[in-house]
C-alpha cells in the first residue's frame, strides 16, 4: 500500500490511497469430477483452510442435469465422501439453461435469496455447474451476497471451458441489452471435466470454436494454422482435437488477463472482444436464437473483411479465416444482418455505437493485422461495414438474392 499526502493547492489537500489485490485461481483440467475418489474439487475446497469444514451450495444448468440426470447425486454423494471438509447448504439447485438464466431479473432475486438464506460465509463455496450464461448468472449473485462469495466453477460447455469460464467477469443481460450489469469477479478455482462435453448438442460443440478462432488470429498465427488444418474435425466430433483446442483457448485467455495489464478493463482497448460488437448485436437482434458462439463467428468474418478492405489484412489470410471458419461448420450469414432501420442503416450496425458506450465513450475496435496480430482503431465507417455485409450476403446468403 502507498499513501502520500500532497498539497494539491492553498485549500485542498488529498491522501492519495493505492492498494494493490493479487487473485490468483487455478484452472484445472480433469475428468469425471464428481466421482468421490477425484480429488479435484477437496483440494480447492480445501486450498486456503485445510483442516475446516466448509459450507456449500451448487447450482446445476438445467441442461446439463437433462443430459446428465444423475449428477445432481454425484454432488450430493461427493460431499458426503468428503464430509470433514465438505457440507452442502441444501440440495443442488437446478437453474433455467442458456441466456434466459441471464435475462429474467425474477431469476436473479431468486438466486440472490437462495444464497443469502444457505446459511453460506465468506469462506463457504458456491460450486457453479454450467453454461458460460449459467456460470455468468450465478456467478453475477455469488459477487453480490457479503460484497462476494468464493465460486468453484465447473464449466460444461466448449465455451465455458475455453474463455467464459476462465475469465474474471460475470454478467446478466438488462434492458434488451447483453451483458449490461455484472461484476469482476475472478474465481477461487475453476475444473474443466472435458467428459462433461460428450453430451453437448452439435450446435454448441461447435460454437464454443469460434473464441479458439478469435484468441488465435489475434495473437497466435501457428494456433491459427493448426486449427485451420484441423477445421473439419471440429463439426466431426473429433475429441483429441476439442481437447487441444480448449486447453490451447484457455491459456491464451488466461495469458491475457494476466499479462495484458488491464485485467479489470479500465481502458478503452478490449482485444478479447475482436467481432463482439456484431456478435452482442446480433444476439439480441435474434431474440438470443443466435448464441453467443455462433454470434462471434459470424462476427469475425465481418471484421476480417473490414481489415481486409483498410488494407490491414492481405486477401489470402481474409480468406484463409472464412475458409477456417467455414470448415469448422460455422454459419457466416445470418439474415439479421439484413433488417433496416426506419433510415435505411442495417440495424446491425447500432452494435458499434452500444459497444462504444460500453466501452465508456471511446470506440476502440481490435482487427487483426496479418494472422497473429492485431491493432486497435479509434473510428471506423460505418459505410464500409455495410459493403462487408454485402459481401457476406453475397458469398454466404440464400441463394437467388
Ligand atoms: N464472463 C465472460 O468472460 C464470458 C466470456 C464469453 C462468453 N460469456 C457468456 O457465455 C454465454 C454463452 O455460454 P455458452 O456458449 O457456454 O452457452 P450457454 O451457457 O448459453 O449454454 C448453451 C446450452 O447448452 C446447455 N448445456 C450446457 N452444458 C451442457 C452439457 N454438458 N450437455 C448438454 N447441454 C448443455 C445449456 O443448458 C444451454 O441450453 C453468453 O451469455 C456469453 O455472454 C461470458
Ligand atoms: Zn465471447
Amino acid at each position: 500500500m502507498n499513501t502520500a499526502r500532497t498539497h494539491e493547492s492553498e485549500r485542498t489537500e488529498a491522501v492519495h490511497q493505492r492498494l494493490t489485490v493479487s487473485f490468483h485461481y487455478p484452472v484445472v483440467f480433469t475428468r469425471g469430477v464428481f466421482r468421490a475418489d477425484n480429488p479435484a474439487l477437496i483440494d480447492q475446497v480445501r486450498r486456503l483452510e485445510s483442516d475446516r469444514q466448509h459450507r456449500a451450495l451448487a447450482f446445476v444448468d438445467r441442461g446439463v442435469a437433462d443430459a446428465w440426470p444423475k449428477l445432481p447425486t454425484d454432488i450430493e454423494r461427493y460431499a458426503e465422501a468428503h464430509a470433514e471438509h465438505l457440507r452442502l447448504a441444501g440440495p443442488p439447485r437446478i437453474v433455467p439453461g442458456g441466456e434466459r438464466i441471464k435475462n429474467d431479473l425474477g431469476v436473479i432475486r431468486d438466486l440472490m435469496h437462495h444464497i443469502a438464506r444457505g446459511g453460506l460465509c465468506r469462506h463457504s463455496y458456491v460450486v457453479i455447474v454450467g453454461g458460460g450464461a449459467v456460470l455468468d448468472a450465478v456467478g453475477f449473485c455469488a459477487s453480490l451476497i457479503h460484497r462476494g462469495l468464493r465460486t468453484i466453477r465447473v464449466p460444461t460447455t466448449v465455451l465455458a471451458q475455453n474463455d467464459a469460464g476462465v475469465g474474471v467477469k460475470t454478467g446478466i443481460n438488462t434492458d434488451g441489452g447483453k451483458n449490461t450489469a455484472g461484476t469482476f469477479a475472478p474465481p477461487h478455482a475453476v475444473l474443466n471435466d472435458f467428459e462433461l462435453l460428450r453430451t453437448l448438442p452439435d450446435g454448441e460443440w461447435i460454437a464454443g470454436a469460434a473464441e479458439a478462432f478469435k484468441v488465435a488470429i489475434l495473437k497466435d498465427a501457428e494456433f491459427f494454422a493448426w486449427l485451420e488444418a484441423r477445421a473439419e474435425a471440429i463439426p466431426a466430433r473429433d475429441e483429441a482435437v476439442m481437447e487441444r483446442l480448449i486447453r490451447r483457448c484457455a491459456e491464451l485467455h488466461l495469458d491475457h488477463i494476466r499479462t495484458g495489464g488491464d485485467p479489470f478493463e479500465t481502458g478503452a482497448a478490449r482485444p478479447l472482444d475482436f467481432g463482439h460488437w456484431a456478435a452482442h448485436q446480433l444476439e439480441a437482434m435474434s431474440g438470443w436464437r443466435v448464441g453467443h458462439g455462433a454470434a462471434v463467428a459470424a462476427g469475425i468474418a465481418v471484421d476480417s473483411l473490414y481489415a481486409e478492405r483498410q488494407g490491414w489484412l492481405i486477401p489470402r489470410d481474409a480468406e484463409r479465416i472464412l475458409d477456417a471458419l467455414r470448415g469448422a461448420g460455422f454459419a457466416l450469414w445470418h439474415p439479421e444482418f439484413d433488417r433496416r432501420a426506419a433510415d435505411g442503416s442495417r440495424e446491425i450496425l447500432r452494435g458499434l455505437e452500444t459497444f462504444r458506450e460500453h466501452l465508456g465513450g471511446d470506440l476502440c475496435l481490435t482487427f487483426p493485422e496479418r494472422i497473429g496480430a492485431r491493432r486497435e482503431v479509434g473510428a471506423v465507417e460505418p459505410s464500409e461495414f455495410e459493403a462487408c455485409f454485402d459481401l457476406l450476403r453475397s458469398r454466404f446468403g440464400p441463394r437467388g438474392r
